[in-house]
């Protein structure tokens, strides 16, 4: 017998809504000495998405997804009430691919009336997307705090296009000894490059082309970075000349930072290192970054 409160959609993916459910769902599993995965989402799944559930699954035996559009991430100028959101169409991905379990929770549910805690990863989240969205990192890590008590997996998936993200998921699950492990998965890209977003349904055909000059800009940067042909800040403004060029001229960053750390680096990169970037086109805030790679 399911528990009280499932629902199940096409193709019979269990839908759990409450704590309570999946727990009820995964507790058995864990009795049984099941791997457990959890692949944290907002949902509107891409191959992106998709990529980090094949992973999922290759890293446990039972995989978990949980699709909740988390308010208390977005400003308030920012894009939640356009956010794409399909329960239906996410749901018939995940089922078709043989996910074990969707938690879908309603806000009331994951924000209870009173709710008064806040999960704040100090350091990391002070650059780049930190300093341009305030509050942000606090909303991802509570919820992604919250997500990782409710499910007690055993390991978590997290997409490197996101790489802030990651390192701040890194440092939460350490700080708070939540014995689970987190894994990175490499960015899913279109053919010329751009790296796959919901957020990539905003843009308009003609900002769609214009939005290829970033991954090219910011391999080009990696490349000449890597090959020792130039310092960062040269190969910054390189980077800010050729993307204004191409019409992506609206930045919140363009930076080289630790791989590890965030702290930022200059001359000639010694440290493991990335290109991160930030821009505005049309009504989409697109993010992306590289590894330098000598
Ligand atoms: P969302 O943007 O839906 O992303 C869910 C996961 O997919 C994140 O780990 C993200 O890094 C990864 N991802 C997105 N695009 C990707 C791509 N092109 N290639 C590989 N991975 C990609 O990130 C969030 O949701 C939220 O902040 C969340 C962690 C769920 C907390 O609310």
């Amino acid at each position: 017998m399911a528990p009280a409160g499932e629902s199940t959609v096409r193709l019979k993916l269990t839908v759990a809504r409450t704590v309570a459910d999946l727990r009820a769902r995964i507790d058995p599993w864990r009795a049984a000495g099941e791997r457990v995965a959890l692949v944290p989402t907002m949902g509107g799944l891409h191959a992106g998405h998709m990529a980090i559930v094949e992973a999922a699954k290759r890293a446990a035996v039972r995989t978990v997804v949980s699709v909740f559009v988390n308010p208390a991430q977005f400003g308030p100028a920012e894009d939640l009430a356009t956010y794409p959101s399909d329960e239906a169409a996410d749901a018939a991905r995940l089922a078709a691919v043989g996910v074990d379990l969707l938690y879908a929770p309603a806000l009331k549910d994951v924000y209870p009336e009173g709710f008064a805690t806040t999960v704040s990863v100090a350091h990391l989240t002070a650059p780049l997307c930190g300093a341009k969205r305030p509050g942000h990192f606090d909303g991802v890590a509570t919820v992604v705090a919250k997500f990782l008590t409710q499910c007690r997996p055993d390991v978590a998936l997290f997409g490197e296009k996101d790489y802030q993200q990651l390192l701040v998921v890194r440092r939460l699950a350490r700080d708070l000894d939540l014995g689970v492990e987190i894994l990175a998965v490499p960015t899913v890209r279109d053919a010329d490059g751009l790296a796959l977003s919901s957020r990539n349904a905003f843009l308009a055909p003609d900002e769609r082309t214009r939005a290829g000059a970033i991954p090219r800009v910011l391999a080009e940067m990696a490349r000449r970075l890597a090959a020792g042909e130039a310092e960062i800040d040269a190969v910054i403004v390189w980077g800010r000349t050729e993307l204004a060029a191409a019409g992506i001229g609206e930045l919140d960053y363009l930076e080289v930072r630790d791989a590890k750390t965030l702290a930022p680096v200059s001359g000639v990169p010694r440290c493991d290192a990335r290109v991160f970037v930030a821009a505005h086109v049309g009504s989409a805030r697109l993010i992306d970054n590289l590894p330098i790679r000598a």
